[in-house]
C-alpha cells in the first residue's frame, strides 16, 4: 500500500516519490493508449493518472457505458502491462474542461437538484453510480494485484463549497466498497483549507511558485508530504481565445525545482488528448466561455501523440534516455463533398419529437448535447420583441422558414426584433448546447431554452420541440438548401495514418468520420482551423466524411491535411 509516514511517501514499506503524468483515457482512442503510456514511461515516471469522468459512464440513467473509449479497467491493465502504478480520480465531479464537469446533465432535470452537497437526491445518483463503478476498480487496487495506489476525494472542493460531510461521504463510500487505498485530497494552494480532511493527505495543484505553495500547506498541516497533484505545465483554451503556450525551459526549471525539493508530481497534462464529440467544458466568469475541441493543452505531448521540446525538456530533468520516434500523419487530400441534407428536411430522421405546452430545457427533454429546435405558431401580424434571457447558448431564429437573427447568451441586448408577415406565421429557434459549464458557480448550467419565451408582451404556448443529440446522421441526401445542412462526401485511405480536417471555407459545426463525432470546428473564433482524426478512426478503403455545417459554406470540399492548426 502507499502510505504517507511524516513528509515521506512509501510504497509497500520503502521511500517512494510518485512521478506521475495526467492522461485521460476518455480523451485518447483506447489503440492508441499503450503508445501514450510507454512514452510516459520512457519519460522516467512511475505513475499514470486519470478522472473518471460520471458522464461517460452513465450517459441515461441506470445505462452504464464501460466499452470502447469508456473502458477504464482495459486502460488501467494496460498501465499495469508496462509496470506503471495508477492514481484514479473518480470523483462525480471532475473539473477538466469536461461537460459539466463530469457530472451527468440528467441531473439537472430535477428541479431542487443541489449538486456537489450532502443533498439526498445528488447523493443517491452518486450512489448508484459508484455500486457500479466501484466493483470494477476494486481488483486493479495494488493490494488485489493490480496497479492502483491512490483515489482522490472529490475535486478542488475548496473551491466549490464548505460541506465537510459530502467530503466524508466519499471516504464512507470507498470503505463500504472495499476501496482499502490511499485517498488524497487537492486544491489550488488559496483552498486547501476549505478543501482538506482530517487524516486524508492534502495535495496541491499549481504551475508554478512551489516555496510559496508548500509553505501554505506546512503552514496548515506541518510536516505532511509534498504532492502537486496537478503541476500545471500547459493550459486549455476557449473559442474566442488564443492558443495557450507555456515555455518548456521555463517549466522544465520549476520542476528541477520541485525535484530539488523531493517533491511527488503529476503533470497536468502528460497528454491532453481531444474533447472528441459534444465533450468539451466550458468556463462562466464574466462571460460564458466554451473550451474548443483540441485539449493539447501545450502538454508534453502533442494532441495526437507527438514528443515535444517540453517533454524533451522534463527528460534532461530525470536524466532519461528517450528514444522515441514521430508519429506519422498524412495528408488525404481534398475530400468532395458530394451529398447534402438540410436539416430541416431530415428532422424525423436524427430528431426525437416532444409536444409541451411550454419550451422544455434539454435536461428535461432528456438530451445530454447537441442542438434543440423550439417551434410554435404565431397568430398575429407585426414586428415583435422577443425576450431572449432564456436561451442557452446560442440560437438561430427563424420566422416561416427565413432566418432573422442569431443570438447568444454572451449578448449584451437581451431581445430580438422580429417581424411577422403573416396573420399565422410559424416562429422556429435552433438552440445549441455549446457545452456546460465545468467549474464554479454556474455549475448548474442547463441549455436550450430555459423558461418560457416572452414575445410582444406575451408568453406564447403550445410548442413542439425536436431534440438532436448530434449522434446519428441522415441516410438521405435530397440536396434541401437551408442551413444547418450536412454534406457527405468519400476518400480513399491506404494506410490509416492520423490526419486533420482542414475546415477552410466553412463557419461553424461538427465533422464525423465514419460516424464518428470528431467535435466543433467555429472558424470565426478560433483558435483552432482543424480537427484531429486518429488514425484507428479510418477504414483501409473507402471512408464516409460528413460535415454538419450550421450557417453557410463557400468551399465544396474539406481538405485532409498531415498538420495541425491551432492557433
Ligand atoms: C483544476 C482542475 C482540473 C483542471 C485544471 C485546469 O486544477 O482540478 O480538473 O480543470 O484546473 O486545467
Amino acid at each position: 500500500m502507499l502510505k504517507a509516514r511524516g513528509s515521506q511517501f512509501y510504497l509497500n514499506d520503502e521511500p517512494f516519490q510518485i512521478l506521475s503524468g495526467g492522461l485521460h483515457y476518455f480523451r485518447v482512442v483506447p489503440e492508441y493508449w499503450r503508445d501514450r503510456l510507454q512514452k510516459l514511461k520512457a519519460l522516467g515516471l512511475n505513475t499514470v493518472e486519470t478522472y473518471i469522468p460520471w458522464n461517460f459512464h452513465e450517459p441515461k440513467k441506470g445505462q452504464f457505458h464501460f466499452e470502447g473509449m469508456a473502458d477504464v479497467e482495459r486502460f488501467i491493465a494496460e498501465a499495469q502491462a508496462l509496470g506503471l502504478y495508477v492514481i484514479l480520480r473518480p470523483s462525480p465531479y471532475i473539473c477538466a474542461e469536461w461537460e459539466m464537469g463530469g457530472l451527468p446533465s440528467w441531473l439537472l432535470k430535477e428541479d431542487d437538484m443541489a449538486l456537489r452537497c450532502s443533498h439526498p437526491a445528488f447523493l443517491k445518483h452518486v450512489e448508484d453510480y459508484f455500486d457500479e463503478l466501484l466493483p470494477r476498480l476494486k481488483p486493479y487496487l495494488l493490494q488485489n494485484g493490480g496497479p492502483v495506489i491512490a483515489f482522490q476525494i472529490e475535486n478542488e472542493y475548496g473551491a466549490y463549497g464548505n460541506d465537510q460531510n459530502y467530503l466524508t461521504f466519499h471516504k464512507e463510500q470507498y470503505e463500504k466498497l472495499g476501496i482499502e487505498t490511499f485517498f488524497f485530497t487537492s486544491d489550488g494552494p488559496d483552498f486547501i483549507k476549505q478543501g482538506s480532511m482530517d487524516n486524508v493527505v492534502t495535495t496541491l495543484n499549481f504551475g508554478s511558485r512551489p516555496e510559496e505553495a508548500f509553505a501554505a500547506l506546512e503552514e496548515m498541516k506541518p510536516n505532511s508530504p509534498k504532492m502537486v497533484a496537478e503541476f500545471w505545465i500547459g493550459w486549455f483554451d476557449h473559442w474566442s481565445g488564443e492558443h495557450h503556450t507555456r515555455d518548456p525551459k521555463e517549466a522544465s526549471e520549476v520542476f528541477q525545482k520541485l525535484m530539488d525539493m523531493g517533491a511527488s508530481v503529476n503533470f497536468y497534462m502528460f497528454h491532453g488528448g481531444t474533447n472528441f464529440g459534444f465533450y468539451n467544458g466550458a468556463n462562466h466568469y464574466e462571460k460564458y466561455a466554451p473550451t474548443i475541441t483540441s485539449y493539447d493543452y501545450d502538454s508534453l505531448l502533442t494532441e495526437w501523440g507527438d514528443v515535444t521540446k517540453k517533454y524533451l525538456a522534463m527528460a534532461d530533468v530525470l536524466k532519461s534516455e528517450t528514444n522515441v520516434t514521430k508519429v506519422e500523419t498524412e495528408s488525404y487530400g481534398e475530400v468532395t463533398l458530394t451529398e447534402s441534407a438540410s436539416l430541416f428536411d431530415v428532422l424525423r430522421e436524427v430528431g426525437h419529437n416532444v409536444q409541451h405546452i411550454t419550451p422544455l430545457s434539454m435536461e428535461k427533454l432528456d438530451q445530454n448535447f447537441g442542438y434543440t429546435l423550439y417551434r410554435t405558431t404565431v397568430n398575429d401580424t407585426g414586428t415583435f420583441e422577443l425576450d431572449t434571457t432564456p436561451i442557452r447558448d446560442r440560437a438561430f431564429i427563424y420566422v416561416n422558414g427565413k432566418h432573422e437573427g442569431t443570438v447568444s447568451v454572451n449578448d449584451d441586448r437581451k431581445s430580438v426584433s422580429l417581424h411577422f408577415p403573416n396573420e399565422t406565421n410559424t416562429l422556429e429557434i435552433l438552440v445549441e448546447n455549446l457545452g456546460r459549464v465545468n467549474y464554479g458557480k454556474h455549475l448548474s448550467d442547463q441549455k436550450g431554452i430555459v423558461s418560457n419565451l416572452w414575445l410582444n408582451d406575451q408568453y406564447w404556448f403550445n410548442w413542439e420541440m425536436v431534440s438532436i443529440e448530434g449522434d446519428v446522421l441522415p441516410t438521405t441526401f435530397s440536396a434541401g438548401e437551408r442551413y444547418p445542412k450536412y454534406l457527405k462526401g468519400t476518400f480513399q485511405a491506404n494506410a490509416c495514418c492520423d490526419t486533420f480536417v482542414d475546415l477552410e471555407g466553412f463557419t461553424k459545426g461538427n465533422v464525423y468520420i465514419n460516424g464518428f463525432n470528431l467535435g466543433r470546428y467555429w472558424q470565426t473564433m478560433g483558435p483552432q482551423q482543424r480537427l484531429y482524426v486518429p488514425g484507428p478512426l479510418l477504414h483501409e478503403g473507402e471512408n464516409e466524411l460528413v460535415v454538419l455545417e450550421l450557417e453557410e459554406h463557400t468551399a465544396s470540399s474539406v481538405t485532409l491535411t498531415n498538420e495541425p492548426k491551432l492557433g
